[in-house]
Order: structure tokens, then C-alpha cells, then sequence
């Protein structure tokens, strides 16, 4: 049965800047992404400046550091984390660690990440930098599901922009963030349609 009125737990995971994290916290606040909210900002750093701005915003935060342990082990307290806040949907927000394939599983078809190229074009690391050395005349950013795969997870959505003949790393990374903050509030409202739609 369909309930318009269930609210959907939303964590962002992070390891640095979180601006993306803040484009999802500010689309949740203004209304723009409806019945949902942000029940947990978690980063393995404990610097990650995003942590702060989380904070201000009265987002709880937790910091889970890999401190020596597996990636499962660690992973495996994340999981209890988000399982302790009932949480439906997982998004990566400049997460900078590989998911064991427990977290996967434990949350398939809920964990969202973004990365600035136009997959399946320059996965991994440095994405911009791949985009200029390859000559690339547009790139731009994407939302997609993770599985197993490096950046290969079925995409849901994606904004393209200009690659200009001056561009640097910096400038280029700079105009695909923007795209981003726009793009990552839209993919969420659009999963979570969908999950309304199954709830
Ligand atoms: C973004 O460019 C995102 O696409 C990539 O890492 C960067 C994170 O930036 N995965 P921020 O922490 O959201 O500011």
C-alpha cells in the first residue's frame, strides 16, 4: 500500500568537505526532497570539515574510523549505526572508502553515490584531471546506485557541462560541483518516489 506520509531516514556519509552533503541537507530543509530526513552524517575522518557544517545544522554525526580494522569490520559498525537509526537510504557524499560487499548487500538498491564525470567515462580517482588529459569536450557529474563495481553501479541520473579550451583541474572541478549540488538533491527525490511507490 502506498503512504504518502512515510518519512524516509536519510544518512550521508562523508569523509571531507561535505558540500554535497549540505545541497542534500539544504534540499530536505527547504522542502525540495519531502518526506525525508537527514538522521545521520557519518564520516571515517574526524577532521572532514563537513562534520562542522553537519553540526550547525543540527545533524546528528558520528565519526567511525577505520583504525586498523577491515574494511568489514569497520564496515560492520557503520551497518549497526545505520540499522540503529532505521535508516532507508544511504547516500555517499565524497566517501573516499570502498564498501565491503556486506554493506552492499545489507542495503542493495539503497546506497547512492556521486561522481563528477559522465559515467561510465573516467572512473575512480581524479575524474576531472582524466576528463582534461583525455581531451574530453563535455563532462559532468552522475548520480548512481553502488554495487560491487568501481563507480559502475546502474546510473539514475546525470548533468553534462562544458570542458572549455582553458580549463584546469581547479576550474573544471569547480563548474561540475555546481552541477552537483543540483544533481544529487534531484536523484534523491527521484529514489525515493520510487520507494514511496513500494512502500
Ligand atoms: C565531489 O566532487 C563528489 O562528486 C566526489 O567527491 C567530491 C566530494 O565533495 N565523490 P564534497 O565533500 O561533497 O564537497
Amino acid at each position: 500500500m502506498a503512504s504518502e506520509s512515510r518519512r524516509f531516514c536519510i544518512a550521508i556519509l562523508i569523509s571531507g568537505r561535505g558540500s554535497n552533503m549540505m545541497a542534500l541537507a539544504d534540499a530536505v530543509r527547504d522542502g525540495t526532497i519531502s518526506n525525508a530526513e537527514i538522521s545521520v552524517v557519518i564520516s571515517d575522518q574526524p577532521n572532514a570539515a563537513g562534520l562542522e557544517k553537519a553540526e550547525e545544522r543540527g545533524i546528528e554525526t558520528l565519526v567511525i574510523k577505520r583504525g586498523g580494522r577491515t574494511r568489514e569490520e569497520h564496515d560492520h559498525e557503520i551497518i549497526a549505526a545505520l540499522r540503529a537509526r532505521h535508516v532507508d537510504l544511504v547516500c555517499l557524499a565524497g566517501y573516499m572508502r570502498i564498501l565491503s560487499h556486506e554493506f552492499i548487500e545489507a542495503y542493495r538498491g539503497r546506497i547512492l553515490n556521486i561522481h563528477p564525470s559522465l559515467l561510465p567515462l573516467f572512473r575512480g580517482l581524479e575524474p576531472q584531471k582524466q576528463a582534461l588529459d583525455h581531451g574530453a569536450k563535455t563532462s559532468g557529474c552522475t548520480v548512481h546506485y553502488v554495487d560491487e563495481t568501481l563507480d559502475g553501479g546502474p546510473i539514475i541520473a546525470q548533468h553534462e557541462v562544458p570542458v572549455l579550451e582553458d580549463d584546469t583541474v581547479e576550474s573544471l572541478a569547480a563548474r561540475i560541483l555546481v552541477e552537483e549540488h543540483k544533481l544529487y538533491p534531484e536523484a534523491v527525490k527521484q529514489v525515493l518516489t520510487q520507494l514511496h511507490q513500494q512502500a
